[in-house]
């Protein structure tokens, strides 16, 4: 089932470099079919292989999803327990695949927390994809905006950066994704109109679309239309849309 109208094709220009998806929604998909929330899950990660090779097809170079925030720790023990073997089966299932097709896979949250088994599953995706270069999938697992700002600044106090010299540009070198570009474009799925603590550093001027599509109901036309959506957004990054223009009236007024 898909959810929205299919959109216009519009120009490579227009093309986000990042892209940040909330995948939210899987209960709820889950529960209009009668079924329990893991089935929302399992549906889940087929969206976002799915997802990702769409994204590449587009030319998006980065794209990063939050999978488990550092608050799902408080959703009941099954779900969670469900929810790390499901990272296991989906990196057995579908690693050869997106390695095989280009994608760069990193995982971006605190690994302190889970399972050797899960550590060194993630490991093995890093490793067999560093090189490639389609396009990057950094996949936000036990993270949370906050712990991301607490944990750059506690790097940085362990490399000896004093105060007087720490700035926006150093401190975002140390921040969970210093290897991506800030995202141009933040989509979240599932009807929640909310950040939940995603990117709240790296978000600071994304263009935000929300859908009520549920998560593992996305697909192309959806993509499409957020894609589009952001084509039509004017970024001003607290500047005025034509610069040279605003100058020459200022001056003349
Ligand atoms: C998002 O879907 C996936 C995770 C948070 C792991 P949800 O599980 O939050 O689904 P809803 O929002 O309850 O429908
Ligand atoms: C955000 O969804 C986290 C992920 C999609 C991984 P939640 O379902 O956990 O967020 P809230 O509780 O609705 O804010
Ligand atoms: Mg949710």
């Amino acid at each position: 089932m898909s959810c929205s109208n299919p959109h216009l094709v519009h120009s490579k220009a227009d093309i986000p470099r990042h892209v940040a998806i909330v995948m939210d929604g899987n209960g709820r998909w889950a529960k209009k079919r009668f079924m329990p929330r893991f089935f929302g899950h399992k549906a889940g990660v087929d969206s976002l292989v799915k997802t990702v090779l769409a994204c590449a097809d587009r030319g998006i170079d980065y794209l990063t999803v939050y999978a488990f925030s550092s608050e799902n720790w408080r959703r009941p023990t099954e779900e969670v327990t469900g929810l790390m073997g499901l990272v296991l089966v989906a990196v057995a299932k579908y690693l050869t695949k997106l390695a095989d097709k280009g994608v760069r896979i990193r995982i971006v949250g605190d690994r302190t927390q889970v399972s050797d088994k899960l550590r060194a599953a993630w490991e093995q995706a890093e490793t067999l994809t560093r090189d490639n270069n389609r396009i990057t999938l950094s996949v936000c697992f036990n993270y949370g905006g906050r712990w991301d700002i607490v944990q750059a600044c506690r790097q940085a106090i362990a490399d000896g950066v004093l105060a007087n010299e720490l700035d926006e540009d150093k401190l975002a070198r140390y921040m969970a994704l210093a290897h991506a570009p800030d995202p141009d474009l933040f989509i979240r799925t599932g009807g929640e109109v909310r950040v939940s603590n995603f990117l709240l550093w790296q978000a600071a001027y994304s263009e935000f679309v929300f859908t009520d599509c549920l998560w593992p109901d996305f697909g192309d036309a959806e993509l499409d239309a957020a894609l589009a959506a952001f084509a039509r957004r004017d970024r001003r990054f607290g500047g005025v849309k034509d610069a040279a223009t605003h100058a020459e009236s200022l001056q003349s007024a």
